[in-house]
């Protein structure tokens, strides 16, 4: 598609494909012509992921402050021990199951214990987010309306949780992130509820299934070759370079949108106004015109300017937890069982959304 057709009308889906790095980093960036904003009734619908600038960098500073470099470097000794525990349970047992026992637990039990979820309620809370943002389980029999009504009543569900949680810190505040949300303010005003179980639901949304995958896809893609794994065994001083790779090669974000706010011109395609557009972040990853060899996996690549994390003013707040839950759960993988194989014979099967792509099972 990049070479034949870079933007592409998609009838079926009533929205333009973006493929090429340039225009895909121009889509994220340029919100003067391509806005992130939409209504709806959906509780992210009220968080920054869906607001343009000016007003988006007001909110985005009042979360950011949870999310510098340095915050979530104090979080490392916590991770590093939730990462050991999970191993810990799988480590008698001639196999395991990366995701189901690792990569997807690790990120949620981290969001929760930010957040303040208390442990008696982290079984519900991972239930719930699970169902969050999960796509359509059509191997399962699923059908797309029975998946927006349950994900409806979860979503209403989890709604009033945290309305309950937020309550609390009202009147005993405690250290974590909706305490600090509950004291902050926009223009000398205090977030509104709706606001502030919006921004609690989108980390929630945002931060697990990507994080769950940028494991995953890594695991999977030094796995599929046993030599790239032992040169990372021998050299793990590469790993923060191969999980830079990781998340080009198999982007857990493949795609973001946004909708034109007048005609505009991109790729050499005209684009009328309102319409919506599907910056392709998994293309723009693989575009051989950006990236020497851009389809094969190189752990030690330099440099790897990929946009796995988005471009412009929407970044990746959560990039830096990201890495780190990345470097940590690897790290500890790679220090217990270096000798790790895939299972053989071992079925594969991806995810069916089209935004968040990763692997549903991983058996070693
Ligand atoms: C935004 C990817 C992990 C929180 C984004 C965007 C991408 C992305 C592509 C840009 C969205 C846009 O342009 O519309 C990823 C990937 C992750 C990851 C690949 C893991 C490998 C996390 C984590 C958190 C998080 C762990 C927090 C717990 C956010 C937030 C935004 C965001 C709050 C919205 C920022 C804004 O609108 O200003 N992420 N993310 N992400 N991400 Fe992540």
């Amino acid at each position: 598609m990049r070479a034949n057709a870079p933007v592409y009308f998609d009838e079926e889906r009533n929205a333009y494909d973006v493929f090429s790095y340039e225009d895909v980093q121009r889509v994220l960036s340029d919100y003067a012509n391509f806005s992130s904003q939409r209504q709806g009734e959906e509780l992210t619908s009220q968080s920054i992921i869906n607001m343009d600038p000016p007003k988006h960098m007001k909110y985005r500073q009042l979360v950011a402050q949870a999310f510098t470099p340095k915050a979530i470097d104090a979080l490392a000794p916590r991770i590093s021990e939730i990462a050991k525990e999970l191993l810990d349970e799988v480590a008698d047992q001639p196999e395991f199951d990366i995701i189901r026992d690792f990569s997807y637990p690790l990120p949620v039990i981290v969001i929760a214990e930010m957040l303040g979820v208390p442990n008696q309620d982290r079984e519900k809370f991972k239930h719930w987010s699970d169902i969050v943002v999960k796509g359509v389980d059509f191997e399962a029999g699923e059908t797309i309306e029975q998946n927006l009504a349950l994900r409806h009543t979860v979503t209403q569900e989890l709604g009033a949780y945290f309305a309950e949680v937020i309550q609390s810190r009202a009147i005993e505040p405690k250290n974590d992130l909706i305490t600090a949300l509950l004291a902050a303010e926009v223009d000398g005003e205090k977030l509104t509820v709706p606001e502030l179980l919006g921004f609690a639901f989108l980390l929630l949304v945002a931060g697990n299934e990507t994080t769950t995958n940028l494991i995953g896809n890594t695991m999977q893609s030094l796995l599929e070759h046993p030599e790239i794994w032992e040169h990372l065994v021998r050299e793990p001083g590469l790993l923060p370079s191969a999980i830079e790779e990781g998340l080009r090669f198999r982007s857990p974000a493949q795609s973001m949108n946004r909708f034109t706010t007048q005609e505009v011109e991109i790729g050499g395609v005209v684009i009328p106004a309102g319409a919506e557009v599907i910056a392709w972040i998994g293309s723009a990853n693989r575009d051989d015109a950006k990236f020497v060899k851009a389809e094969q996996f190189v752990i030690d690549r330099s440099p790897n300017p990929h946009i796995a994390f988005g471009n412009g003013p929407h970044f990746c707040l959560g990039a830096p937890l990201a890495r780190l839950e990345g470097r940590i759960a690897m790290q500890a993988l790679i220090e217990r069982f270096p000798q790790m194989k895939l299972k053989q014979d071992a079925k594969l099967s991806i995810g069916l959304s089209p935004i968040v792509s990763g692997l549903k099972r991983l058996p070693v």
